[in-house]
């Protein structure tokens, strides 16, 4: 049977966020929930209807409890059954973040308590052969910062670079791949210019301005990092579109180029200078068709987004000329059914292979996600899990997909009959 060989040492494994998974979370996430999961409930309908699965999440997406993280997955105290079920699935390596909120949760004063858990959080990985990946922002931030304006506070960069140097002088020595930033632009778009994602304040200027500051504070963390830890492989992870041309018009050229400036490479050209690696976020591909978006919208996953396993490949290759290893921190798709994810992974990898073949320096993939997790505003009716989570009970239960993916990890490689 033809194989899709992967290079040697090819990290395989599946992302996490802290506030998605761990529960028990005080932050400003956890307070928006409280004060927004009646009206989220009110209003789902009303923003889902054009989802042609919403019969299928109806009422779980009406109900107020599905809009409150409260106690997740409970992974704060069980990663270690969480870590054996990846290590049983073949993976070599994990992407995890440490809740901020947890660390500082009054300005400057840190809570060693939390930092031994995630150094043990950081031992139990390696016992398991999983090589950490590192996240230290995907997105809550601690409720006096918040009160302070969040990311868009002037001092956010000298508070992150704080934290950061604080995590270096504690766990440095432990952690070998740093992500500062998770999609510092989606979550800066969601807050800012939709309004949508606490703190809910509308203001293009002040989206601009927060886009800066988070610049500067990755920045700062990286030299912050560099210094306790000079072998430290340090990056972002960034949210890239496919963006399409449906033809070849002028137009559409002269709007392609502007759209892979303003949301694929303005904050990537930013930071060149201080990223070892990139990390991949990809999710969507957006058709332009002379000023219109003309996705073709098939077949969607649960999430009502359009299903494009390939779309990864022009991602990873439009990523060639920073240079950089590449590393996918995210990809993946809702499907509770899992039909489509045992799909999905095979020929998002495939196309992940075509990449490689094609040039592109990529020495990892994390699957989003390992566990069904609580998908901020969308709350817990999203299962993008390899294991699928029973939040009652707190069952965990493997997925199908999850054992063909665990078969490509161990093997390092894709048997093309599955594609
Ligand atoms: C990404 C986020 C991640 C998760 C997935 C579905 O944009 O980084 O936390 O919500 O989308």
């Amino acid at each position: 049977m033809p194989k899709l060989q992967f290079p040697d040492n090819f990290y395989w494994g599946a992302a996490t966020a802290a506030h998605q998974v761990e529960g028990g979370n005080h932050n400003d996430w956890s307070e928006w929930e409280k004060q927004n999961a009646d009206r989220l409930a009110r209003e789902s309908e009303q923003a889902f209807r054009w989802n042609p699965n919403w019969k299928k999440f109806a009422a779980a997406a009406t109900d107020p409890k599905n809009y409150i993280s409260g106690s997740a997955c409970d992974h704060y105290s069980r990663f270690r059954e969480d870590f054996d079920i990846a290590q049983s699935l073949h993976h070599s390596a994990h992407r995890f973040s440490i809740e901020w909120s947890r660390i500082e949760p009054e300005e400057g004063q840190f809570n060693e308590e939390a930092i031994e858990h995630y150094r043990t959080v950081i031992a139990a990985l390696r016992e398991r052969g999983l090589e950490p990946f590192v996240t230290l922002w995907h997105w809550t931030l601690p409720l006096w910062l918040a009160e302070r304006g969040g990311t868009a506070s002037q001092d956010f960069p000298r508070y992150f670079e704080r934290y950061a140097a604080k995590i270096a002088g504690s766990l440095g020595s432990e952690i070998q791949f740093w992500i500062t930033l998770n999609e510092p632009d989606v979550v800066s778009a969601h807050a800012y210019l939709k309004g949508e994602w606490p703190p809910q304040k509308k203001n293009p200027l002040t989206y601009l301005r927060g886009l800066h500051l988070l610049i500067r504070a990755h920045r700062l963390a990286y030299q912050a990092i560099k210094q306790h830890s000079p072998a430290a492989q340090i990056g972002i992870a960034k949210h890239q579109i496919a963006f399409q041309m449906a033809r070849p018009t002028f137009i559409n050229h002269f709007l392609k180029a502007i759209a892979d400036w303003g949301w694929n490479s303005f904050f990537l050209n930013r930071i060149k200078n201080h990223q070892d690696f990139i990390g991949l976020n990809h999710y969507n591909r957006s058709v332009i068709d002379n000023g219109f978006r003309k996705n073709p919208n098939k077949t969607q996953t649960d999430f009502g987004w359009e299903y494009q396993p390939d779309s990864i490949y022009q991602a990873l290759v439009e990523l060639k000329p920073y240079n950089k290893p590449i590393y996918i921190t995210e990809n993946g798709i809702a499907d509770a059914s899992d039909e489509l994810h045992q799909k999905f992974i095979p020929a998002a990898l495939a196309a992940v292979h075509r990449a490689i073949a094609d040039g592109a320096d990529v020495r990892g993939y994390l699957y989003w996600s390992l566990l069904d997790n609580f998908e901020w505003d969308k709350g817990f009716w999203p299962r993008f899990g390899l294991v699928a989570i029973d939040y009652a009970t707190q069952t965990r239960t493997v997925r199908p997909s999850a054992l063909a993916y665990a078969e490509i990890c161990k093997n390092n490689a894709l048997e093309t009959a599955v594609i």
